[in-house]
């Protein structure tokens, strides 16, 4: 069941930047869907527009079923957005921001109560549910701002860069939660600029550039479009990087060919399969040099 359609939509803003221009496709129940490109392309208008926080001015765009500028009261209550750069408020409590928007969703106080707790274990936020969040580091800032988008139970979320700035094992975290939801058939679309992160979280992604889509698929499928293959690395055994060879072998016969004569030279072999960076960088038409 597709949840998010997208036919020929665009966006112009006021003062005539044309940040989308005839973009579409389709979002399946339970998809971790990725938005990627470059810083102005146009993913944040995107996600805005399907979260029914900005008008589109061309095209059309459904979730649900519902046309976002028709019948957009018809989706608020199912989804939740996690916002570009969203912070909390300094001088208010971990567990002030997520009773608050239990109480926003509509939620009588014994149950605002409840819900809170409930959201606050889940996100191991319970210990520090009576720190101010200005006393909380960015990471766990990052968690009150996604436990808080969670309260509602969404059937989409919208998540903008949900991982900037945090370290590893909060990435990761972030990253089993949004597995988490979509394994109980929550949909979710996220934009980012990491590209191990979409790497290992799409089922599908979009690239977009310039406001228009240059790619729709899988990871696989961006790497297969691309046409990077595997890359063998050739250096000598004490590497300082000075006679390094980077090669792209065309068959098999020719990688061993290359592990044949490494080993006679007493050179180290290695190896690098095609990344999903590489793909993205040849897809928005750039060189991996630049
Ligand atoms: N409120 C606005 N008014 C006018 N122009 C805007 C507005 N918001 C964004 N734009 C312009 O629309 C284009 C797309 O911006 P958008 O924020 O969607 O890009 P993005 O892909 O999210 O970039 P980033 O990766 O930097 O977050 C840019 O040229 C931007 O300057
Ligand atoms: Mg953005």
């Amino acid at each position: 069941m597709d949840v998010v359609e997208v036919d020929g939509l665009g966006k112009t803003y006021p003062k005539g930047t044309q940040a989308l221009k005839d973009v579409s496709f389709r979002i399946t129940k339970g998809e971790i869907f990725c938005l990627l490109g470059r810083n102005g392309a146009g993913k944040t208008t995107l996600l805005r527009i399907l979260a029914t926080q900005l008008r589109p001015t061309a095209g059309a765009a459904r979730v649900f079923g519902h046309d976002v500028l028709r019948e957009p009261r018809a989706i608020r209550p199912r989804i939740s957005v996690v916002p570009q750069e969203a912070r909390p408020q300094m001088m208010l409590s971990a567990w002030d921001h997520i009773r608050l928007m239990c109480m926003i969703r509509g939620m009588a106080k014994e149950e605002a109560l409840r819900r809170t707790k409930l959201v606050m274990e889940e996100f191991d936020l319970w210990e520090h549910k009576d720190k101010l969040t200005a006393d909380l580091s960015g990471g766990l800032r990052q968690r009150v701002i996604l436990a808080m988008a969670l309260i509602a139970d969404p059937e989409i979320l919208f998540l903008d860069e949900p991982t900037i700035g945090l370290d590893p094992l909060g990435r990761r975290q972030v990253w089993a939660m949004v597995r988490r939801l979509t394994a109980k058939g929550v949909t979710v679309l996220l934009t980012t600029h990491y590209m191990d992160e979409a790497e290992k979280l799409a089922d599908r992604l979009a690239i977009i550039e310039k406001g228009q889509l240059a790619f729709l698929g899988t990871v696989d499928e961006a790497k297969a479009m691309a046409g990077t293959g595997m890359r063998v690395i050739v250096e000598s055994a004490k590497a300082n990087g000075n006679d390094r060879e980077v090669l792209e072998p065309k068959s098999n016969t020719e990688i061993l060919e290359i592990v044949q004569r490494s080993l006679n030279d007493g050179r180290r072999v290695t190896f690098q399969p095609p990344t999903l960076e590489d793909a993205f960088i040849k897809l928005v038409g750039g060189s991996i040099e630049e």
